[in-house]
């Protein structure tokens, strides 16, 4: 498979529609889908045109001709092989009723959830009438993209939304909740147990209304020793799966638990996971030896190196080309698209990785 012009058209601006699903399924596709978290967001200026239409992020994340939209925006520039739901994993703890502010420059704010009483205070029957705008901007999305075109719903994973419940935050330690969690399991696993419920019900919703395929945000998983991500990262994630698999077998589910390390193998191992996202710390070659015979991998270009560009981008992308497109792929960055990234180099990604594996004798 070295000349694409021998395994059919060169798609020119068209994403290969379903080519998402298909990469599950297939060893080897002509190259390997892609698209790129936090793809619709602040580096796009269309974006924060449109961004001005609602008087807050949340509100924004509340108005489905708003999230159709922006999810659209990166298709439109770049032709990613998938959209992605424009939504926020905070929607979960703010329609459980937890109090969620997005501080424009500095990111999200909650009321920190300290203990047993503040588990209790959570509303955990109302959280699909809550999202329902959520979902009705899935289904709007799925409708301009027609039948075929891969749309990725998502969610955080228990453990990282817990950690913005119990700190407040995000970007820090986490050791009010890592803590807990050590001196209170059943109280920390109160929290979870809610959680791991709303996750499953919410990205149930997603695909119910057109998502094909779902991911799992674990942000925070890297914070974890070794007993504690099992219990707070492999278990919650193993009974997602478990439970989405009962109703959706179809649907792949792509688990990001960022920062996991060596653990990334007990992770695919023990979860059921169809895919794995890496962040950018994890070695490529490690990832085709150690985790891509049993699951797909996805990932894991470094955010900074597209916001830097040039040849030691080209070659960073040919690197991973090469190295993980031998087997089941999705090429993805290792975290999201930094807001400072100039939109030409992610139009360079774009174009190299359609291209791939282009003329031979050129890499
Ligand atoms: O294009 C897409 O990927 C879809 C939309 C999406 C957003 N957030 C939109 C967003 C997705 C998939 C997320 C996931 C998300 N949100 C994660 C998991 C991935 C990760 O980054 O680790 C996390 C931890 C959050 C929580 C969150 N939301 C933070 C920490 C912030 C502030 C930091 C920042 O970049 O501003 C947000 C805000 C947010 N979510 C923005 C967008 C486009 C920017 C806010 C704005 O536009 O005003």
């Amino acid at each position: 498979m070295n000349n694409p012009a021998d395994s059919g058209p060169m798609p020119t601006h068209t994403p290969d529609a379903g080519v998402l699903r298909q990469a599950f399924r297939q060893t080897r596709l002509r190259r390997p889908p892609f698209w790129l978290m936090r793809q619709a967001g602040r580096y796009l200026p269309e974006y924060r045109a449109l961004r001005e239409g609602a008087p807050n992020f949340l509100q924004f994340c509340y108005t489905p001709g708003l999230t159709t939209e922006a999810a659209l925006q990166p298709l439109r520039r770049f032709g990613m092989d998938a959209a992605i739901v424009f939504s926020d994993i905070l929607v979960v703890p703010h329609a459980l009723g937890a109090d969620v502010r997005f501080i424009e420059g500095v990111g999200p704010r909650l009321q920190p959830i300290r203990s047993t009483g503040d588990v209790a205070a959570l509303v955990t029957d109302r959280l699909e009438e809550r999202l329902e705008p959520v979902y009705a901007g899935v289904e709007g999305l799925r409708r301009a993209l027609g039948p075929e075109m891969s749309l990725i719903g998502f969610a955080g994973a228990p453990w990282t939304l817990a950690c913005y419940m119990v700190e407040g935050q995000g970007g820090t330690e986490a050791a009010s909740a890592r803590r807990w969690g050590y001196a209170d399991p059943e109280g920390f696993g109160a929290l979870v147990a809610i959680l791991t419920d709303a996750v499953v019900r919410h990205l149930g919703c997603q695909i119910a209304r057109g998502a094909d395929v779902v991911q799992l945000f674990d942000s925070w998983a890297g914070l974890l020793s070794e007993q504690q991500f099992r219990r707070w990262v492999i278990a919650p994630t193993a009974a997602i799966v478990a439970r989405l698999k009962a109703e959706w077998p179809a649907v792949p589910i792509i688990g990001f638990p960022r920062g996991a390390g060596v653990l990334h193998q007990a992770y695919v191992e023990e979860t059921g996971v169809d895919g794995v996202g890496l962040d950018a710390a994890v070695p490529a070659d490690w990832a085709a030896d150690h985790l891509q015979a049993k699951v797909l991998v996805q990932g894991n270009l470094d955010n900074q190196l597209l916001v830097a560009g040039g040849v030691a981008m080209d070659r960073e992308i040919d690197r991973l080309l090469s190295v993980l497109g031998q087997g089941r792929y999705v090429f993805n960055l290792g975290h999201g698209v930094l807001p400072e990234t100039p939109p030409e180099h992610v139009a360079r990604l774009a174009e190299r990785v359609r291209a791939w594996p282009g003329a031979e004798g050129s890499r």
